[in-house]
């Protein structure tokens, strides 16, 4: 077997919205060897239940952490996040780090003393989870918190809504929602939506600071790596991007995603 250190990251998201998260990963950490792997078959996973989205995720997990011999695996997805974490964290303590995207996102905004009220938008099943909450009130329970399910914004911007008056008249009509008012700051708790966070900005004028997932989750995962000597500097990071269902126009969506076009290859792990 291969040293442990030069053994894959392992990344997974519903489709291929977690790219964003791999993208971040990839430019921090440049020699890390990385695969992705996006469940096409069953996206959207935000109104799936939660019961079957954690099947999704072990599934998922097990087939990167034992197939592929991942070191780490990353849930680049806040849906599979708030189902699955305490399941696959449980599971695998001391055979590998499982990283998700809503703790690190939890302690960028708490340790941010300017927050006083925070708002999150996601799918329903992450809102319906009440994960957010939870964590917000247990850690700084001075914090005020407001939420908003916006189901349509992750399908939107799969079909290339973002940066138009499409996307402008969703995205008002959520955030002109009773529930999100007089926030400070708004997490995007969603992979797929760092790529409406300048519009979401230019809504709010720069009035309110919005936080995104991937790049605190690369740095979390840096820190992890570097923590358990299970980082890399030797070069030869190659990349690998598996489907479990493959369409060119999933491959064509890479682009927005990751700023290039990737070459998926279909893997299914269910059949
Ligand atoms: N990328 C997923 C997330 O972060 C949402 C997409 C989906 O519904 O599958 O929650």
């Amino acid at each position: 077997m291969e040293q442990r250190h030069r053994q894959p990251i392992g990344i997974f998201d519903s489709g291929i919205g977690g790219l964003t998260v791999a993208k971040a990963i990839a430019d921090s950490l440049p020699n890390e060897k990385i695969i992705y792997y996006g469940d096409t078959a069953h996206i959207p996973y935000g109104d799936k239940s939660q019961e079957l989205i954690s099947k999704y995720a072990s599934r998922i997990t097990e087939f990167l952490l034992h197939d592929k011999q991942c070191k780490a695996v990353v849930i680049a997805c806040n849906t599979a996040s708030a189902a699955a974490y305490n399941t696959l964290r449980d599971r695998y303590k001391g055979i590998a780090p499982i990283i998700n995207v809503i703790d690190p996102m939890i302690e960028a905004v708490i340790s941010d003393d300017a927050v006083k009220h925070v708002g999150v938008i996601a799918t329903k099943t992450t809102i319906a989870s009440g994960v957010y909450q939870e964590k917000f009130t247990r850690r700084k329970p001075s914090l005020r918190f407001s939420a908003l399910a916006t189901p349509l914004l992750a399908p939107m911007i799969e079909e290339g809504f973002y940066n138009n008056n499409i996307s402008h008249a969703v995205l008002e009509k959520y955030l002109r929602d009773e529930a999100l008012q007089g926030i400070d700051a708004l997490v995007l708790a969603c992979t797929h939506y760092p790529l409406i966070k300048k519009e979401i900005d230019a809504f709010y004028g720069g009035g309110v600071k919005i936080f995104d997932s991937a790049e605190v989750v690369a740095a979390k995962l840096k820190n992890i790596l570097t923590k358990e000597q299970l980082h890399t500097d030797l070069p030869g990071g190659t990349h690998e991007f598996l489907v479990s269902d493959y369409t060119r126009s999933f491959e064509k969506s890479t682009q927005m995603f990751y700023g290039k076009e990737l070459h998926l290859s279909l893997h299914n792990i269910w059949a």
